[in-house]
């Protein structure tokens, strides 16, 4: 029985950093990029509010990149990635 708790633990550690492989880019970068670009309109109170629009990887990919379009800095597709991936980690939570 003892020898299990290793294996357990092992697959539940597979189990998330799959989860985590299916978006590219990097949380870390992601949340500097956002905090130095995207709370000069709104805060993070959009993504946790009870009406907020977003219902899918796919809308906050594009959303991402409509706000992105209003910045005078535009961010490169790599930079966007980074904020999808933070905003989701952080907020969204979409699998
Ligand atoms: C020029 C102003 C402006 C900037 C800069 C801006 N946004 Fe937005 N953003 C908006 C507006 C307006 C909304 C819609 C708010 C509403 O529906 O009440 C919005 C909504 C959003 C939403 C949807 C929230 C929801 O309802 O779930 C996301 C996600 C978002 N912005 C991300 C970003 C990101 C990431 C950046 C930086 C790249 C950024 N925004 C920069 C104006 C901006």
């Amino acid at each position: 029985m003892k020898i299990l708790v290793p294996f357990v633990l092992l697959m539940l550690a597979a189990t998330s950093a799959q989860a985590d492989l299916l978006l590219p880019g990097d949380a870390g970068r992601g949340e500097k990029l956002h905090q130095a670009n995207c709370t000069g309109c709104h805060d993070t109170g959009v993504y946790t509010r009870s009406n907020r629009g977003i219902r899918s990887i796919g809308g906050l990919q594009q959303r991402v990149d409509m706000c992105n379009t209003q910045l005078e800095r535009n961010l490169s597709d790599a930079e966007r990635s980074d904020v999808v991936k933070y905003l989701n980690e952080r907020f969204y939570r979409f699998q």
